[in-house]
This record gives structure tokens, C-alpha cells and sequence, in this order.
């Protein structure tokens, strides 16, 4: 399984990738608008940080619309994949997206059905959200070994970015079902980064080395 950030803060986008541990970026409106800025600038300088799959998602409700906003969007780098929303106009536009070659990643997954018609319509990424999941009482994880089993029974070669990740047991349970990308928030990478074994592991290293008095 891989990493992509699931932030539009630059910052944290840096921090991330000097990390070397992530390979993409995802982006949604509510990221975005956090940011206060410029929506085309942000995902400019995304872009110009890591060099792999940054997901940009539109705005229309309307197919017509997506596809006008995925043309802008598609400019702005190489790299750019369109977000496209689970609803009707959201495939009509991936299928005509995925048949120009662009890259589409459905997004605001809630159920295998939806990510099996997200991949027949030519979807590159669906994202289905374990964490929203998990709030309304059902398992966000049951949802992505259904995806992971039906795509592999299928032979469908959509990947499956786990979203919507709210903990470090969301990760590492994703990648044991076999997931094929995480987007995770920079604290979550941070927490799995820690333990406290470790900390305290170095602090006795160092106690034990500058009681020796040893020189490197
Ligand atoms: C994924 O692409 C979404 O941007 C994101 O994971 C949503 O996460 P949230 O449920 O924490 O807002």
C-alpha cells in the first residue's frame, strides 16, 4: 500500500514528502477553502512539491460542468487527477474523462455498488471514507475488503484509495486487506511515526553511550 496526503496546506504537504514516505496528494472543496487562497494557485504549488498523482475535484453538479472544470484543472500539471463526486453526472463525466485519457478519482464512496460503477465507468482511483463511515455506526474498513474483493474477483484495475482515515489502525488495516493507496492527514502519519518504546529506546542509547564516555 501507498501514501498519499490528504491536506491542501502546503506546510504540511512539505513536511510530508521530506518524510519521503508519501507519492501523492488528494484535495477536496472543503480543504481547499480552508486554505483561503487562490484554488488553481494551491494545487500549482502542490504540484511543484510532490511529483506524482495530485487529485483536484470540481465543483459542478452537472456533467458538462465537471468536464469544463476538468479541462482547467487538467492544464495546470501532467500530474493532476480530476475528483469527480459518486452521483450520475459524476459518471457520465468520468466515463467521457476516462475515454480523453484523463485521470478521475470518484470520490465520497459509501458502498461497493458505487465503487463498481465508479470502475465500470473507467474511473483510474475510487476513494471510499472508512472514518465517515465508522460516525454513522457502520465499519468503514468492511467496506474496502468488499471493493478489494470484488475488484479482485473482477479483475478490475481501479485502485482503491482509502479515505476519510482518522487513525493509525484505519492504515495498517487498510494495507492487511490490501488496499492499494491511503490518503492520510499529516497527524496521522505523525502518530504512526511514535511510539513510546522507541522514545524511550533513544533515551537510553544516549544515557548509556554519555556514561561511557564514547566518541564517534
Ligand atoms: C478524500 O479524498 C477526502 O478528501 C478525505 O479523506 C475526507 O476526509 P474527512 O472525512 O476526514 O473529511
Amino acid at each position: 500500500m501507498r501514501f498519499f496526503i490528504d491536506t491542501a496546506n502546503i506546510e504540511e504537504i512539505k513536511e510530508a514528502n521530506d518524510l519521503g514516505v508519501i507519492c501523492g496528494v488528494t484535495t477536496n472543496p472543503s480543504l481547499i477553502a480552508k486554505e483561503g487562497r487562490d484554488f488553481i494557485e494551491v494545487v500549482k504549488e502542490i504540484t511543484e512539491i510532490v511529483d506524482g498523482p495530485i487529485s483536484a475535484e470540481v465543483i459542478s453538479l452537472n456533467h458538462e460542468g465537471m468536464v469544463a472544470e476538468a479541462a482547467k484543472l487538467a492544464q495546470i500539471h501532467k500530474n493532476i487527477v480530476i475528483k469527480l463526486p459518486m452521483t450520475a453526472e459524476g459518471l457520465k463525466a468520468t466515463k467521457i474523462l476516462s475515454a480523453k485519457g484523463v485521470k478521475t478519482n470518484v470520490t465520497l464512496i459509501f458502498s461497493s455498488g458505487q465503487a463498481l460503477l465508479a470502475a465500470r465507468a473507467g474511473a483510474t482511483y475510487v476513494s471510499p471514507f472508512v472514518g465517515r463511515l465508522d460516525d454513522i455506526g457502520q465499519n468503514g474498513l468492511e467496506l474496502i475488503e468488499e471493493i478489494s474483493d470484488i475488484f479482485n474477483v473482477n479483475g478490475i484495475e481501479t485502485q482503491i484509495i482509502v479515505a476519510s482515515v482518522r487513525n493509525p489502525i484505519h492504515v495498517a488495516q487498510a494495507a492487511r486487506i490490501g488496499a492499494d493507496i491511503a490518503t492520510v492527514p499529516l497527524k496521522v502519519i505523525n502518530q504512526m511515526i511514535k511510539h513510546p518504546l522507541t522514545d524511550k529506546g533513544i533515551e537510553n542509547f544516549i544515557k548509556d553511550w554519555e556514561g561511557a564516555s564514547l566518541k564517534l
